[in-house]
């Protein structure tokens, strides 16, 4: 089909009396805007998954965070708000953390949000460059959830890497994912792959093990919600299992994530939140269990590839390097 990229700005906005954003829940079938009046109708949007994707709800809570200033609300309480929606990304706080820190005026904290949002853009298209240079002609990815510009405000992490590697004439398709129960795979990365003009294919959540198993994946590349220091990752439920799958079958599993994403706070996967979200978005007939992330442990991840380069094992070591900020004159590229 081939349609353009989304612009940052037709995913996530600020305006003087609101923040606006496409609203995911009605995608594919319908592209219409959700408009927020307030720091408590950003965090509606945020937990109703209007608006969701680790990266993208940091970029939404400084929003919402700016919002509030510019309407006169307490900032504390608007900070609670908005970092109380969802538990599992890490961004939500880190974006908050970033708003706290600097010039309270209105007018810097819209400038503040928007520069959040146009560095997490940029930082896709370079971990992006340097997520392709894993992959090898011929290659025929399997990735899950949706980590595309939707999830980040632009371009995308997975997605955004898979971009890149099809531009560059290496990728010749994508399995994609369902991800049930909310369908972000066949509903939202299945759209934009649709726009780039990629060839893929939506798969049943429990066919990757016999498509691995014919041979037919080459790569299996994920977003995150939050990295802890150790490597563990949370990402969308059933990441963990695509995984375990890639390791039996001695395929690269490759997480693709902002630096935003990494906690080093938190030591290990054990000390992650886990979001349990409303039995029914699984069914409605029988009593149901919906916890919405996993934890896939460092030892399954063949590799965590950020904006500053490739991170291999000993994760505890190439995570805080990932992070720490470089010292003038160094090169940007630590990894
Ligand atoms: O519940 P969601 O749709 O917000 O979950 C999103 C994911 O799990 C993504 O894979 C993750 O945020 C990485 S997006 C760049």
């Amino acid at each position: 089909m081939g349609r353009r990229d989304l612009e940052p700005h037709e995913i996530a906005r600020l305006e003087d009396d609101r923040v606006v954003f496409l609203d995911q829940r009605l995608l594919p079938d319908e592209e219409a805007e959700l408009e927020c009046r307030s720091s408590a109708d950003v965090a509606e949007a945020i937990r109703t998954l209007a608006v969701r994707g680790a990266p993208l709800i940091g970029v939404a809570a400084a929003y919402g965070y700016a919002l509030a200033a510019a309407r006169g609300e307490d900032p504390v309480r608007a900070a609670e708000t908005l970092v109380a929606a969802r538990p599992t990304a890490v961004n939500l706080a880190w974006a908050v953390e970033e708003m706290e820190r600097g010039d309270q005026s209105p007018e810097a904290l819209a400038e503040q949000a928007r520069a959040i949002h146009a560095d997490e853009v940029e930082r896709c298209r370079q971990m992006a460059e340097h997520a392709a240079d894993l992959l090898s002609p011929g290659a025929r990815a399997l990735t899950h959830c949706n980590a595309g510009g939707l999830a980040t405000g632009g371009y995308g992490s997975a997605l955004g890497a898979l971009k890149t590697a099809f531009a560059r004439g290496i990728l010749d398709y994508v399995f994609v994912d369902e991800t049930r129960p909310l369908l972000q795979g066949s509903r939202l990365t299945a759209w934009e792959l649709e726009r780039a003009g990629i060839p893929h294919g939506v798969i049943a959540d429990s066919a990757a093990a016999a498509l691995m198993a014919r041979g037919e994946v080459t790569h299996v590349l994920t977003g995150a919600d939050r990295i802890a220091a150790n490597g563990d990752t949370a990402n969308k439920i059933g990441t963990y299992a695509l995984a375990v799958l890639a390791s039996h079958h001695g395929l690269p599993f490759y997480v693709v994530a902002p630096t935003s994403t990494i906690d080093l706070a938190t030591p290990s996967g054990a000390g992650i939140p886990i979001e349990e979200r409303d039995a029914g978005e699984v069914t409605e007939r029988f009593a149901a269990r919906n916890p919405a992330f996993d934890v896939t442990p460092a030892e399954l991840i063949t590799a965590v590839v950020t904006e500053r380069g490739v991170h291999r094992a000993p994760f505890e070591e190439s995570l805080h390097e990932a992070v720490r900020k470089p010292a003038r004159g160094e090169a940007e590229r630590v990894a």
